[in-house]
């Protein structure tokens, strides 16, 4: 098959507001980007995936768009992100947009006209409902943010009805039952990619679909997120019957145009439901990102799971579906505060996560700050806190019972906002983010941790990223080599090849704080020459035994 261009793909992910800030508003904006371009290019990223850029009231940053074909006035216009386009692209870079289809903001113009009465052009683009008799809402669904009483119903004064929303009560859900709304986003994803765009990083993509009828949920209720008779249950709008037509639609009317990339945003997929989406004969989806590795509230990634998630995703890969390779984004936590170790072996252990991805079958996505090893940060108050995951909850917990300190240690861990603090440039004021106000306060453990200082120190992370994206443009191994992993039952050491015709690969990994030995397998010993370590490089591997220092792993050549 022929091969496209995003399967040689380096990713990086640019959450905009915490880039960079070129006018002092502390917040990041466009031209704070384009200034950073070449660094990027020197990373080795060839595709930048931006969240959303959109007009909007910024009630989820941007992921509740006012105006789809608009950018974000913070952010700058639409000439400075066509320059940035211009410029990304004449350094061979190409660039994806966040695209949020299942919800808009309610200050979009589609849902003021919806709600103006039942007669309305636009009524039916949003999912209304009447109270039941009692005046109360619909059905049992809650929202994922928890807001107000916790339901995914809002009462609406001027429509006389309530919407469905999944997420924010700022965040109507899209009613992709009708089809005016579809043609008016086909032509508007249409007129994106004719401005220059190369793709589309879709939102929350498997919850278009709702269950028909709209139903109760019979799950039983968690608190404190479920309450006051209101259950978040995924099952009602996740994956349900009838999303594949959808996509097919979207696909036909606009996926399929020459060189647009598409990265679905996987909810509720696995290795075993994968392939309805992504197998190019299907014609929805050209990829999908996973939660099996990086989950925002899971624990921290053990060998044993790593092997049985990239196992059963390399079938999906060997019957011919592409996947993302990541361990944080704009959603999770800092992945070597989360995976790694973020105080004596961060480095190390920055350097190893990242090996991880960029060594497996799939397109590397990095997340800003991940390539100088950016660690979660810890706010002392809820006020310090903007994300509507950690927010909500935290309300419901008071709501609950729990006391404030308790509510907040119990979000603080896991709060999206770990990843969402500024870009750590150097170590002049707010890390060099801008010269103003930060919208989000600066992680303090900036003047150690930040660009600067990283690409100064001997064990600097963006340098050995640097090798690693070499690495995929050097080695045919590892984009298009298969997946097979040895010592299986060791519980710290993964050790996998990455076999094509050309070469083989071998990567070891001590995911541990303990030093290990790991047995060099007789097939290979005395054959391995290091391409790359993340200490001191190892030589060949001639006697029995490798010894590992904590977090320490290698890249060899099987020669
Ligand atoms: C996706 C986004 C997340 C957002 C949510 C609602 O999960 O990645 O940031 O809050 O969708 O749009």
């Amino acid at each position: 098959m022929e091969k496209k261009w995003w399967q040689e793909a380096v990713g990086y992910e640019i959450y905009c507001k915490s880039f960079c800030d070129s006018d002092g508003d502390g917040i990041g904006d466009l031209r704070g980007v384009t200034s950073k371009l070449p660094i990027l290019k020197e990373l080795g990223v060839t595709c930048i995936w931006f969240a959303p850029l959109y007009a909007s009231p910024q009630a989820d940053n941007g992921y509740d768009v006012a105006d789809y074909e608009a950018i974000h006035p913070d952010y700058g216009t639409m000439e400075d992100f066509k320059e940035l386009l211009d410029l990304a692209h004449s350094m061979g870079m190409r660039v994806i947009m966040d695209m949020v289809l299942n919800h808009s903001s309610d200050e979009h113009r589609w849902f003021q006209e919806s709600r103006k009465s039942k007669d309305n052009p636009y009524r039916d683009y949003y999912i209304w409902r009447p109270a039941k008799a009692d005046g109360s809402e619909p059905n049992n669904w809650g929202s994922y943010f928890g807001e107000g009483n916790g339901s995914a119903w809002q009462w609406d004064e001027v429509a006389g009805e309530y919407y469905l929303h999944q997420y924010g009560i700022k965040m109507p859900d899209l009613n992709w039952e009708c089809k005016a709304l579809r043609e008016e986003i086909y032509g508007m994803l249409n007129r994106w990619l004719d401005f220059g765009i190369d793709g589309f990083r879709l939102d929350v993509i498997t919850r278009l679909k709702k269950m028909p009828g709209l139903p109760d949920s019979l799950k039983k209720p968690i608190p404190p997120m479920d309450r006051n008779g209101f259950v978040v249950d995924r099952n009602m709008c996740t994956n349900v019957e009838g999303i594949h037509p959808i996509l097919r639609e979207l696909n036909e009317r606009v996926f399929c145009r020459e060189g647009c990339f598409t990265m679905g945003e996987g909810a509720g997929v696995t290795p075993f439901n994968a392939a309805e989406y992504i197998l190019p004969e299907r014609r929805e989806l050209d990829s999908i990102y996973h939660f099996q590795l990086a989950s925002r509230k899971g624990p921290r990634l053990t060998a044993e799971q790593f092997r049985t998630v990239q196992k059963n995703w390399a079938k999906v890969g060997e019957s011919g579906g592409t996947y993302i390779q990541y361990l944080s984004n704009h959603d999770s936590q800092r992945q070597v505060s989360q995976h790694g170790s973020d105080l004596q072996w961060r480095t190390r252990s920055a350097r190893l996560l990242g090996t991880l991805i960029h060594t497996t079958p799939g397109i590397p996505f990095i997340y800003q700050g991940e390539e100088i090893g950016m660690v979660n940060v810890r706010f002392d108050s809820i006020e310090d806190y903007n994300c509507c995951y950690t927010v909500g909850p935290y309300h419901a917990m008071l709501e609950s019972g729990m006391d404030p300190a308790t509510a907040l240690a119990e979000v603080a861990r896991t709060s999206r906002d770990n990843a969402r603090t500024p870009y750590q440039w150097n170590a002049e004021k707010n890390a060099g983010f801008t010269t103003g106000k930060p919208w989000l306060k600066v992680n303090p453990r900036y003047e150690q941790i930040n660009l600067e200082a990283d690409l100064a120190a001997e064990d600097s992370v963006f340098r050995y990223y640097q090798s690693l994206t070499a690495l995929r443009r050097e080695h045919p191994a590892i984009v298009e080599g298969s997946l097979t992993f040895l010592s299986e039952d060791d519980p710290d050491v993964i050790c996998y090849t990455r076999s094509c015709e050309k070469e083989t690969l071998l990567v070891v990994a001590n995911l541990s704080e303990r030093e290990r030995e790991w047995e060099i397998p007789h097939p290979i010993r005395g054959r391995c020459r290091c391409l790359l370590c993340n200490m001191e490089k190892k030589i060949g591997l001639t006697g029995e035994k490798l010894s590992l220092a904590p977090w320490e792993c290698a890249v060899f050549a099987v020669e």
